[in-house]
């Protein structure tokens, strides 16, 4: 037998349960500027899907962050939420995957994985202020991915901007084009209720007590709902005329190949829509879809097991100082207990402590299928972009990242702790919380970390010294954007005024730009030149 190779799981599938399972999974993600209501919403699914019983206990803001995905003592200082995990939760006789992407106004690498992970985003925006910059860089994420996108239009309780201005914007900001689901009836602040443009009818919406349980609705047929309501019945129907004239019908292949958004309405916090684009959620997106292998290959979720690491977090439980790695499943069914292949170095992973991890909540998990997401704890070794798997060898292609755009020298305070800064400096690098950079030739001993937004060296900083017992020292340098590149541009980017080049661990050779002119100006005069704005992780 191929030394690569384990033994097929026990059992064997059940190729059957497994692709029913994976067909029975969404996988997705929210994006969405700060404070358009992610975690609103994300609360709002866990009531509709009866996974709490009350939403808003803990009402004050930080108080609820802290309620759900915290585990730095950063985190707490800060009420925000640094590190992104999933949420497992049913609706209907579907298993809904929610995974969570970092909620503060910086940017970090962790957002770009977890979306690498996912099947299909629900773009929330609020509809007093349409899209915003947070919004536009994650679309970008999910436009590179291919995911299919929907659309919540949130806050309705409150006023807002025209829906069709809106509409517009979405189009001439992102290319994407929106298909209403649902549409309001009155304006925003004075929603009368939505009409569902798939039946024409009215959903009408009762408040509760600062929605902390479900709004109950009234389904009101068209001619009752026009005599009721009148000119915001006629004015909505207006606007829906303009709709079909322009064809703007939900159209599930051009959403499914991310060129429609399917649009609900709506507001999060008196949940009114939330049910409705639940349901939409659950009905359009795609179940657990077939991962490409690096060969090109679509690898069928009844396969056996391969999986790959998508976020590598380290000290989540600060009482073991353990490292966890989570893993999304493609193919097979997973069984705890299992010995899985770890691809880039042929060792053997044993997977007994897989776990379900949301936050500091942890639970041991027996089975997991494609589309669910294994954290594998105290699993060493194991980096972003790596698969696992049983059975034949496969591999995933990298995970793409975005360039980092901010940088600054680092150096240990305290020389004296230098083993310690060396072993951090892999350690959170290995980790991708920081990109370790070095002179490719190591002549200059200058050492450089650079991220994608400055939130992640402040992580760095408080690591290195909370973890690893080294306070290091961090100056800024004038670089403002990197890109990929290559030995052969090498010596021409080296003549270059204002641009440094410098390698990764990994060997991945970065220039890093002081002014984004520079980059645009040799982009002209030298289209030979290897200048990538996406970079592999692995
Ligand atoms: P985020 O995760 O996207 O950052 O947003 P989050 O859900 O925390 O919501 C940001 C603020 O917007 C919160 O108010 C939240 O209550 C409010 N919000 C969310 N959805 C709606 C909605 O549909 N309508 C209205 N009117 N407000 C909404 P906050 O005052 O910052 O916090 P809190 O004290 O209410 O918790």
């Amino acid at each position: 037998m191929d030394p690569h190779q384990t033994a097929a799981s026990p059992g064997g599938d059940a190729g059957g349960t497994v692709a029913s399972e994976a067909a029975r999974r969404r996988t997705f993600a929210i994006i969405s500027h700060p404070d358009a209501g992610k975690t609103t919403l994300t609360e709002k699914f866990l009531l509709y899907a009866g996974a709490i019983v009350e939403a808003g206990q803990v009402r004050s803001r930080g108080a609820r962050r802290r309620a759900t995905s915290d585990y730095l003592a950063m985190e707490q200082q800060r009420g925000i939420s640094i590190t992104s995990t999933v949420l497992q939760f049913s609706y209907r006789d579907v298993v809904c995957n929610l995974l969570d992407t970092p909620g503060h106004r910086d940017f970090s690498e962790d957002t770009y994985r977890v979306l690498a992970a996912a099947d299909a985003a629900v773009m929330v925006l609020d509809a007093a202020k349409g899209i915003e910059p947070q919004t536009r860089k994650l679309f970008e994420v999910a436009r590179a991915r291919h995911l299919p996108v929907l659309t919540f239009l949130n806050k309705f309780d409150r006023p807002g901007r025209e829906v069709l201005e809106l509409l517009d914007e979405i189009e001439e900001q992102i290319g994407l084009r929106a298909t209403p689901v649902t549409w309001p009836v009155g304006v925003a602040g004075d929603l009368q209720g939505v009409v569902d443009r798939r039946s024409g009818h009215l959903i009408r919406f009762l408040r509760t007590t600062g929605g902390a349980t479900e709004a109950p609705v009234v389904v009101v047929a068209p001619d009752r709902a026009a005599a009721e309501l009148g000119p915001a019945w006629a004015h909505a129907h207006e606007e829906l005329g303009l709709l079909d004239a322009v064809g703007a019908d939900l159209d599930v292949p051009s959403f499914l190949a991310g060129t429609t958004t399917p649009l609900f309405v709506g507001s999060a916090l008196t949940n009114f829509g939330v049910r409705l684009l639940l349901d939409g959620l659950i009905d359009l997106a795609p179940g657990a879809t077939p991962r490409l292998d690096s060969e090109g290959e679509l690898r069928p979720v009844e396969a056996p097991f391969a999986g790959q690491v998508f976020k590598v977090q380290a000290n989540m439980d600060r009482a073991h100082r353990d490292r966890v790695a989570f893993v999304r499943v493609s193919s097979g069914r997973f069984q705890r207990g299992a010995t899985l292949v770890h691809e880039p170095t042929c060792r053997r992973v044993t997977t007994k402590h897989a776990a379900t991890v949301f936050g500091a909540e942890r639970e041991t998990l027996e089975e997991a299928y494609p589309g669910d997401v294994v954290a594998l704890v105290n699993a060493a070794g194991l980096r972003v972009g790596d698969t696992l798997y049983e059975g034949k060898p496969v591999r995933f292609p990298p995970i793409p990242a975005f360039a980092p755009e901010t940088f600054a020298t680092v150096r240990v305070r305290d020389t004296g702790r230098s083993k310690q800064f060396g072993r951090g400096l892999h350690q959170l690098d290995e980790e991708g919380v920081v990109q370790v950079l070095r002179d490719p030739d190591g002549l200059d001993p200058t050492i450089l970390v650079a991220a994608v937004g400055p939130l992640q060296f402040e992580v760095f900083r408080h690591r290195m010294d909370d973890e690893f017992g080294a306070p290091v020292e961090m100056l800024p340098t004038p670089h403002v954007l990197a890109r990929r590149t290559d030995k052969d541009s090498l010596a021409e980017l080296r003549r270059q005024h204002g641009v440094k080049v410098l390698t990764r661990a990994d060997g991945t050779l970065l220039a890093l730009f002081e002014s984004p002119y520079n980059l645009v100006r040799l982009e002209r005069d030298k289209p030979e030149l290897t200048l990538e704005a996406i970079i592999a992780t692995s």
